[in-house]
């Protein structure tokens, strides 16, 4: 378990959730890891679960990258993951008919404006070394529209072209930072809890959620996780520009099991 062996990797909304499992299962593969995230006390408390070091975070805040910034002026590895869907507290409209542009812009702050701000600190961070690992997490809904999270898919569409950018940015630096995005259909975090409920219709929700996946089931955060110590690793040093898709297989096509 030594494939980040000596590197030094910051992880963002890594209290819970997906960034949880990453910043977990950097430090198994022998990283040195800042858990950063806007909620300090569930960085704290997983960075001494993990051995890791917290660092207060809000993505959106260009001040709190400046900290970090001289705190951790050198770095190897910045996998953007904080993120939100704009449901945090509870159902508000995001359709493009109805959303309100203060919503709109809230989600694109955190989950667009965020993952610029990281890539800008990260190549400044790992442009010493002339090497590094850019991880952004974008979605499925990256992808393709999503009616009813409009904002969320905009955002996350833009984390994916941006990664582009920056990968042959960097390239034409001749830099060997490499930058890729990560698409992850439904996952089981704590992400998906307003929109599940604790009531008794629950698993009927969960179901209905999973009935168009070929693999008819969520995904794990470790099953992300695995893919992102994969990219974050040497193992990985020809890949940027890259996209890569962990969703059961929504995006292969329609049709797992036709008739
Ligand atoms: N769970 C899924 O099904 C799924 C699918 C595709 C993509 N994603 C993406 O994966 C990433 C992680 O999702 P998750 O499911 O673990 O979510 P989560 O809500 O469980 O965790 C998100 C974490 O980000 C933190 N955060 C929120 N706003 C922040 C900010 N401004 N600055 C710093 N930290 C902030 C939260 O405090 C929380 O710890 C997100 O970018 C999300 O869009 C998730």
């Amino acid at each position: 378990m030594t494939r980040l062996n000596q590197k030094l990797c910051v992880v963002t909304g890594a209290a819970r959730g997906i960034g949880a499992a990453i910043a977990t299962h950097f430090r198994a593969e022998g990283a040195h890891v800042i858990v950063t995230d806007i909620d300090h006390a569930g960085a704290t408390a997983l960075a001494a679960r993990i051995g890791g070091e917290p660092f207060a975070l809000d993505v959106a805040n260009e001040a709190d990258w400046q900290r970090l910034a001289e705190a951790h002026p050198q770095i190897d590895v910045l996998v953007n993951n904080a993120g939100i869907t704009g449901f945090e507290d509870g159902p508000v409209p995001q359709d493009p008919e109805t959303a309100t542009l203060d919503d709109w812009r809230r989600v694109h702050a955190v989950n667009l404006d965020g993952t610029f701000l990281g890539c800008r600190y990260a190549i400044g961070a790992m442009r010493a070394k002339g090497a590094g690992a850019i991880i952004n997490i974008s979605s499925r809904s990256g992808m393709v529209g999503i009616p009813g999270a409009a904002a969320y898919a905009s955002s996350k569409a833009a984390v994916r072209n941006h990664t582009k950018s920056v990968a042959l940015h960097c390239a034409q630096a001749g830099l060997a930072i490499r930058c890729n995005s990560v698409h992850p259909g439904a996952i089981l975090t704590p992400m998906w809890e307003p929109m599940l409920g604790d009531g008794p219709d629950r698993q009927a929700r969960m179901d209905r959620l999973v009935a168009d996946t070929p693999l008819r089931r969520f995904g794990t955060p470790e099953e992300v996780a695995a893919v992102c110590v994969m990219l974050a690793s040497d193992e990985a040093t020809y890949m940027t520009g890259s996209e890569i898709t962990i969703d059961g297989g929504i995006l292969a096509g329609s049709a797992a099991t036709p008739g």
